[in-house]
């Protein structure tokens, strides 16, 4: 699939192709690996995360929704109409079919480029899906950009444990053990779309990274960590303006 890129800017923004690839290629099994290369902590957790900004209102964004398994979660807790926005056109309409009772509006776009004015969502959330991106800050920045002011933002994502012994089996969790998992879940080989996940997690900035570069684009964080800093929920309140990601560094 080609690249899109990001009208509003001057940089060409892009996704990550062969991310994008390897998740296309695993929707129907998508959820089903994911509980077991988890240890069946993925849903604990984004449970977890939605009752700490439960009873929020309003407009709420979720960037990466996939096959649309968060956004229902999303939908149960959250009190207001849900846009749901992702780069692949097939997890779109996989999630649109999902939870078509459901009233949920869909958007094609990048985290990288957000196609929305400034200040109009409540609730930014993100599940399993920011860390696919090459340009962290400025994903970040602009989920902060439209938030509105007071808006909050959950991050539920793998984490990269700050502790190196943790870092270490993470790292060979990830690499090893996972693509194996996924393969036998799955159906697949050894090199199965699972694979993937490493690459992306090389990319990640420590637990403690992430909260920095959290904080300097939104203000406040609080980071939790669950498996030993293996899963981690971040949660943000906008405070008002936010920090270009221009003047903050990728961790
Ligand atoms: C791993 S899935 C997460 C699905 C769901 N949120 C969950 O909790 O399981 C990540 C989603 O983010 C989307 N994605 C990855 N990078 C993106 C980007 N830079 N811009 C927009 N969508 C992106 C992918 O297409 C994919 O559907």
């Amino acid at each position: 699939m080609p690249p899109i890129q990001g009208a509003r800017r001057k940089a060409v923004v892009t996704v990550w192709p062969e991310v994008e690839d390897a998740l296309e290629a695993i929707i129907s099994e998508y959820e089903k690996v994911n509980h077991v290369i988890s240890l069946y902590q993925d849903d604990k957790v984004r449970r977890l995360g939605l009752r700490l900004v439960s009873g929020s209102r309003g407009v709420g964004l979720e960037l990466g929704s996939g096959p649309g398994n968060f956004s229902r979660l999303v939908a149960a807790t959250h009190k207001g109409p849900l846009v749901c926005l992702d780069y692949s056109d097939r997890m779109l309409r996989t999630g649109r079919a999902r939870n078509s009772t459901l009233g949920f509006s869909y958007v094609r776009a990048v985290f990288e480029a957000l196609p929305f004015r400034g200040g109009v969502f409540s609730l930014v959330t993100a599940s399993y899906a920011l860390r696919d991106t090459l340009d962290k800050p400025r994903a970040i920045g602009e989920a902060c950009t439209v938030a509105a002011p007071g808006g909050r933002l959950l991050l539920i994502d793998i984490g990269k444990p700050d502790n190196p012994v943790f870092q270490g089996f993470m790292g060979l969790y990830m690499r090893f053990i996972v693509p194996v998992m996924g393969g036998l879940v799955a159906g697949y080989g050894y090199r199965n779309p699972w694979s993937m996940l490493y690459s992306t997690y090389e990319l990640l900035p420590s637990n403690d990274a992430l909260r920095g570069l959290i904080s300097r684009l939104w203000g406040k964080v609080e980071m939790r960590e669950f498996i030993l800093g293996a899963i981690i929920v971040a949660l943000g309140a906008k405070p008002g303006l936010c920090m270009s990601p221009g003047q903050v560094s990728d961790p």
